[in-house]
């Protein structure tokens, strides 16, 4: 949601709409520019460089060099502080909150012929130039709800019986991602040794759409040249491939989404040859209460089935009205059940460690997500990586890599590519992985595996070394003889009949597959 703080993104086709209209507005309100009175609406628009412009709205109301107001994108309201115009030039500030810091955005504009040029100096950021025009109160406000489907079950669409693996774009490209970094994303699956352990769905996330045509299809933008011929490329490798969207007018980026052009999307990505799509609350929680979730999702999941192509459908809405409970309802093989994860302990142990209540709603071909993988991100130890990466595949969680996979250290490698953490991942059986003992600072959990062994992690929250054991007993292995295996040492533990323990170093992991 990063880009959040810099509005939605419209394409061309709208902004020559507004500017269209924006001649007949000028000549409703006397003499603006003259009167170098800014009070009223206007839209920014600034240029994103793959064609599309991100759009926010501005609400100022100017008292002599004094400018009030705030600024809207998203449903959000932000007041402007520091406001003036003087001379034809405006400045004011916008303080937005994000990841629990304030960071102050500022504006600076010039009055010229009835139009502002801006700049806006982000936070961290290049900054942008954009024009503000003229507009209306009643451009501001949301589109109308759809009228929604009656609720009925959408049939299971046989796809992902184990968990989805691959990779998807955001977490490290986020709205760098092009078409070249896509084919790399594919190469380094296959020449890695990726796609032999298991890595199959190469998803591209957020920002790769462009306008509507004049038939209302989906069009990609500047970075995606073709679809059909990138689709094929991914495709010639051995694998899959995946695209993202949204049932608001807006993706969480601000680019194009499928409100109202549900079916014909499904079926564009259908004609370019995708096989799996996420599909991304965000702007529509303008439009619809939470209590339509529900319909929302079943809308696109009846229009995914309706062409012929599997597709998996991955639900996006950070686990609003317990989507677990009704997920597999409306044709969802797999649901965020959290917020956005980052790159970060602090956040992945808050999401990881969440999970274990939830776990049991999921069963084959309908998964919990807890978000996708900062394996090789760089903001986390090589002990936390592997704690990521353990809870997840105890979880059954989706393995979507979220790394730079053209340049991935040999740690790394050795963390996605460890196959008997992935076989935990992907057993067959999907029993729910349970708690043993309560949710604390350690934290042991324990998942029975198809062919009767068990996996076992001792974990450990702590910031220093500690010990973490386990009684057999509590998982029905008392008294027999047990062959333990380390699966991040790749070696044979020697455990007694009655319990076992280990110094587990901080954040770090313990992982153990057990059979009587
Ligand atoms: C939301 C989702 C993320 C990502 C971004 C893209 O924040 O939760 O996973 O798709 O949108 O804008």
């Amino acid at each position: 949601m990063e880009d959040e703080l810099l509005g939605s993104a419209v394409s061309r086709r709208e902004i020559l709409r507004l500017l269209a209209s924006a001649p007949a507005l000028l000549l409703g309100v006397p003499d603006l520019s003259g009167q170098r009175n800014l009070s009223g609406y206007w839209v920014l628009l600034m240029p994103t460089g793959d064609g599309n412009y991100r759009k926010s709205f501005l609400h100022l109301d100017q008292a002599g060099n004094t400018v009030s107001g705030s600024v809207m994108f998203f449903g959000r309201e932000l007041p402007i502080s520091n406001g003036s115009f003087k001379d034809g030039k405006l400045h004011f500030d916008v303080v937005v909150h994000f990841r629990q810091e304030a960071h102050t955005i500022a504006y600076n504009g010039l009055l010229e012929g009835g139009r502002i040029a801006m700049r806006v100096d982000f936070p961290n950021r290049p900054q942008v130039s954009g024009t503000a025009e003229r507009t209306t109160r009643a451009a501001t406000l949301p589109p109308k709800p759809l009228p929604l489907p009656a609720l009925h079950h959408v049939p299971d669409n046989g796809l992902v019986r184990t968990p989805p693996m691959g990779w998807n774009s955001w977490n490290k490209f986020a709205g760098r991602v092009n078409d070249a970094v896509v084919r790399a994303a594919a190469d380094a699956v296959v020449a890695s040794g990726m796609h032999r352990a298991g890595y199959e769905y190469i998803n591209i996330d957020d920002t790769w759409q462009g306008p509507r045509d004049r038939h209302g299809n989906i069009t990609s933008n500047r970075k995606f040249p073709n679809m059909k011929a990138l689709a094929d490329y991914v495709h010639s490798k051995g694998l899959k491939i995946g695209i993202y969207s949204g049932p608001g007018p807006e993706t969480c980026a601000g680019y194009t989404g499928s409100y109202g052009h549900e079916q014909q999307d499904a079926r564009t990505y259908a004609e370019w040859g995708f096989d799996y799509l996420k599909y991304d609350w965000c702007s529509a929680a303008r439009i619809y209460p939470n209590a339509d979730l529900r319909p929302v999702y079943q809308k696109m999941g009846d229009a995914l089935l309706k062409v012929r192509r599997p597709i998996v459908y991955s639900l996006c809405e950070y686990g609003m009205g317990q989507v677990w409970t009704w997920g597999s309802e409306v044709g969802g093989n797999l649901w965020r059940t959290t917020g956005d994860i980052n790159d970060t302990w602090k956040r992945m142990d808050q999401i990881g460690f969440r999970q274990f209540a939830i776990a049991h709603y999921t069963k084959p071909g309908h998964w919990n997500d807890p978000d996708m993988l900062e394996v090789g991100n760089g903001g986390m130890t090589a002990d936390e990586y592997r704690t990521h990466m353990s809870l997840w595949c105890l979880l059954a969680a989706p393995l979507l890599a979220g790394n730079d996979l053209a340049s991935m250290s040999e740690e790394t490698k050795s963390i996605l590519m460890n196959r008997e953490v992935i076989a935990i991942d992907q057993d067959r059986a999907a029993i729910p992985v349970s708690l043993v003992g309560s949710l604390g600072s350690t934290v042991v959990a324990a998942r029975r595996l198809a062919d009767g062994s068990h996996a076992i992690g001792l974990f450990n929250r702590n910031d220093r070394l500690e010990e973490v054991g386990i009684e057999w007993a509590a998982i029905g292995l008392e008294g027999k003889r047990l062959h333990a295996r380390d699966l991040w040492k790749h070696q044979r533990v020697v455990v007694s009949g009655t319990h076992y323990s280990a110094k587990v170093p901080a954040h770090g992991v313990v992982l153990l597959r057990v059979r009587a």
